[in-house]
């Protein structure tokens, strides 16, 4: 093997022409997934501001957003619904109700902006008084730190899940997504969508899904953080990595059509290992944490906010992911549009 001076690896790096040529990762507009936040009212478009450059919008104003974003080039939108605060219930029950915000949002874009894709999350976070993923034992008014605070109850959660997931499908939702991570919702909304004939929807599991610091800006965003306890005994240990790949081959074993993985950028290892062990589609999301946190040194000019964005999205697809959830769809998408010559 000859070494230096015969090689010098910067040849490969001279000019912008080269790097262009030898560029092995290339983000496009048609891998990303844009998550949009709807509310009631109408005419709102409101800033969020622990997510800057993202905003509420009631339905008739995310019409505009998606159809601006699918004019760039993005394929798909990912949708999650904010009630009313008074409508929020120890029960959730108004996440399946069908003139709720995101089954409303959803009849209204798959007619206006009929090409694209809309993908619904589906969790009970936003819809229950007391902010948990599922359903809780008694009434879930346990005192904070009590160390007695009700249990996440796991069986009872897949109905409540399943009549959300029906509900968006009912609407036109494309493809649904369980975020909540209880054992046996995939499949639980895979028998639920083909017995109320909705044998074309696809899920979209948030299969490896971690209890991550990084959802701060997001349940800010999305009002819903647990009002006491956290989400450890559902999302999993980030320290955990084999278990991410099991949860993965469970999720696909009971019938998801494409997994995720999330966080993207502190799960890098996860993705690059779920890439290579399972041949199904894979996504990763970008969390509010990650866009955020680029934001807030950008502001502080500890970093350029265009060049942290394109260097996360290059990495999370480096690293093996086929689809990309960002805040940033958006933005990229408009720079993307507006670069002229090599990248
Ligand atoms: C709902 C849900 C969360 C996110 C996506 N779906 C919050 C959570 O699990 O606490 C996080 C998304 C983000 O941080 O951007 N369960």
């Amino acid at each position: 093997m000859p070494g230096f001076p015969q090689i010098r690896p910067r040849r490969l790096r001279a000019t912008p022409a080269v790097r262009s040529l030898l560029s092995e990762t290339r983000v496009h507009p048609h891998d990303l997934v844009a998550p949009l936040f709807v509310v009631e009212g109408r005419g709102v478009r409101r800033a969020i501001p622990s997510l800057p450059g993202q905003f509420h919008y009631s339905v008739e104003r995310l019409e505009a957003e998606a159809a601006a974003l699918f004019e760039l080039g993005v394929p798909a939108v990912l949708l999650f619904g904010l009630p009313a605060p008074r409508e929020k219930t120890p029960d959730a029950r108004r996440a399946a109700a069908p003139d709720g915000v995101v089954q409303r949002a959803v009849a209204r874009l798959k007619a206006r902006v009929p090409g694209l894709l809309v993908v619904t999350d589906v969790c009970l976070c936003e819809y229950t008084s007391h902010g948990h993923c599922g359903l809780l034992e008694g009434d879930g008014r346990a005192r904070p730190g009590s160390g007695r605070e009700a249990r996440i109850l796991n069986d009872p959660s897949l109905e409540a899940l399943a009549r959300v997931a029906v509900s968006h499908a009912d609407a036109g939702a494309d493809w649904v997504a369980p975020s909540d991570m209880m054992d046996g919702r995939v499949a639980a909304l895979r028998a639920a969508l083909d017995e109320a004939g909705h044998s074309g929807v696809g899920i979209l599991s948030y299969a490896a899904k971690a209890a991550s610091a990084f959802y701060g800006p997001f349940r800010e965003a999305a009002a819903s953080a647990p009002a006491f306890g956290d989400r450890r005994s559902h999302q999993m240990d980030p320290a955990n990595g084999r278990e991410a790949l099991r949860e993965i081959a469970l999720d696909l074993g009971e019938g998801a059509d494409m997994v995720m993985v999330k966080p993207a950028l502190p799960c890098l290892d996860l993705i690059a290992r779920a890439r290579d062990r399972f041949d199904a589609p894979l996504a990763a999301y970008s969390v509010s944490g990650e866009y955020s946190m680029a934001h807030a040194a950008a502001q502080r000019g500890w970093g350029d906010l265009e060049a942290l964005r394109d260097e996360t999205l290059t990495a999370v697809k480096r690293a093996g992911a086929d689809v990309l959830v960002t805040y940033w769809a958006r933005s990229f998408a408009e720079s993307f549009r507006r670069r002229r010559g090599l990248d």
